[in-house]
């Protein structure tokens, strides 16, 4: 690593690559009439550090990203007031980027008919012109991704030429500064928020900052509070701590030794039984890979017309066997769930998520290399299986293959950041 990579990582924490950093020194030596690279680096003043870091930041985000993390936010902050009508729930958004995260909290929770008495959120970027933008409240394009606007129309007002301001109402919802998650000030906010907001960020560090940061998102969570995550960053939170909560697609967590009491009031129906829960759908350091947060793989055509009721039984469909297949894995039934899945792969001998399966079960039985064959089977037949990818890349971790971790992790993140897009 250069001592310009080495600064940068100290001061934000951010795993850069050295083309990243080559190019915003360069960026900002133009516009410092620098001359020398190194005279540069030596004689770099706080601020001028606080710009460079300004271009190595991916300040992306919109409102609503990730739409379903609001809603278990806002399920969470309704039990709480109803044990207590009277208190104030506080919640804690780091990074927020230009502030459309915390301010889609705001415009949830007012939506809900949560008093403005009764909550507050705390919302902290490394980057000044981030909190800057997310205090002006004016938004572009950019910032309405979602493809419902119809709060656009509620809590904005059009300031011309396509921006739109954020109305008071939610604004003073919301307090931002300027602030670097890794070098929070815990002397005050130990325990002190019932929610926490960290996503998008962990998938930029590397191991020991991942950790660090966690820790630091541990302590100033309350012990029965709920934190949620990116998608990307669930399975470095499990390995430190952390579960996944069985909300539908929105990344949330509680912190492991709370285990019991944790478990959201409002968890979906079709949350998975509470064994499943344990073997398969979240085992400590494992993403969610078979929980209902998942969608689950579209239906394939059926390998024979459906029967009519006076026919022989027709053989099992196709997308039958593989359901049954991680129905019998989520029961724990590793045997029966590993013949359908061998059966599936007589039909379809190139079934991705046959060999995804089949890579949980042998990990889950003890045998990583096993594990490992299937899972780079899965994704040589499917090059963008994402939760194969992530499996991967924490056995990669558990090899003390940093390097191969690092590039499996970047290669799903980049995977569920094309997801999102589409
Ligand atoms: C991709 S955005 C995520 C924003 C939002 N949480 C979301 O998911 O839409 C990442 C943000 O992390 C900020 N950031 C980077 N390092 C940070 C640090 N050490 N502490 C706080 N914020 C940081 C960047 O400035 C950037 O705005």
């Amino acid at each position: 690593m250069t001592p310009a990579q080495s600064m940068l990582r100290a001061a934000t924490g951010l795993n850069l690559s050295k083309s990243v950093v080559e190019r915003a020194i360069k960026n900002r030596m133009e516009q410092t009439s620098a001359t020398d690279h190194d005279t540069y680096l030596q004689q770099i003043t706080p601020e001028e550090l606080t710009a460079l870091v300004e271009l190595v930041v991916v300040p992306e985000s919109w409102f609503y990203r990730d739409p379903q993390a609001f809603v278990a936010m806002t399920d969470f902050v309704r039990t709480r007031l109803a044990v207590n009508k009277e208190r104030l729930v506080r919640i804690l958004s780091i990074p927020c980027a230009g502030g459309e995260e915390p301010y889609t909290m705001a415009m949830v929770l007012t939506d809900a008919g949560i008093p403005p008495d009764n909550f507050m959120v705390d919302a902290f970027d490394i980057s000044p012109t981030c909190v800057a933008r997310a205090k002006s409240g004016i938004y572009g394009r950019n910032a309405f991704r979602a493809q419902d606007l119809t709060f656009r129309d509620v809590h904005f007002t059009n300031a011309g030429d396509g921006d739109y301001r954020i109305n008071d109402t939610i604004r003073k919802q919301v307090r931002f500064k300027q602030g670097n998650l890794l070098e929070f000030d815990l002397s005050t906010r130990s325990g002190y928020y019932d929610v926490v907001f960290c996503r998008n960020l962990l998938i930029y560090f590397d191991k020991p900052t991942t950790k660090a940061a966690i820790a630091k998102l541990e302590a100033l969570l309350m012990d029965d509070g709920q934190l949620f995550a990116g998608y990307a960053e669930v399975p470095s939170f499990c390995q430190h701590g952390f579960s996944p909560l069985q909300y539908n697609q929105a990344f949330g967590l509680h912190k492991e030794a709370a285990a019991p009491a944790r478990k959201p009031a409002h968890a979906p129906s079709k949350a998975l039984p509470p064994r499943a829960a344990r073997s398969i759908a979240s085992p400590p350091s494992m993403p969610p890979v078979l929980s209902p947060a998942l969608p689950v793989p579209a239906p394939r055509a059926r390998v024979t017309a459906p029967a009519k009721a006076a026919a022989p039984a027709a053989p099992p469909a196709a997308v039958d066997l593989l359901a049954e297949a991680r129905r019998l894995a989520d029961l724990g039934d590793i045997k029966a769930s590993e013949n359908k899945c061998r059966d599936h792969l007589a039909q379809h001998p190139e079934s991705a998520e046959a060999y995804f399966i089949l890579g949980l079960l042998n990990e889950l039985t003890n045998k990583p290399q096993m594990a490992s064959d299937y899972w780079k089977r899965c994704i040589y037949l499917q090059p963008d299986h994402y939760e194969a990818l992530c499996h991967l890349a924490l056995l990669a971790e558990a090899n003390n293959d940093d390097a191969g971790a690092a590039a499996l992790k970047a290669r799903a993140a980049r995977i569920y950041k094309r997801q999102q897009a589409s």
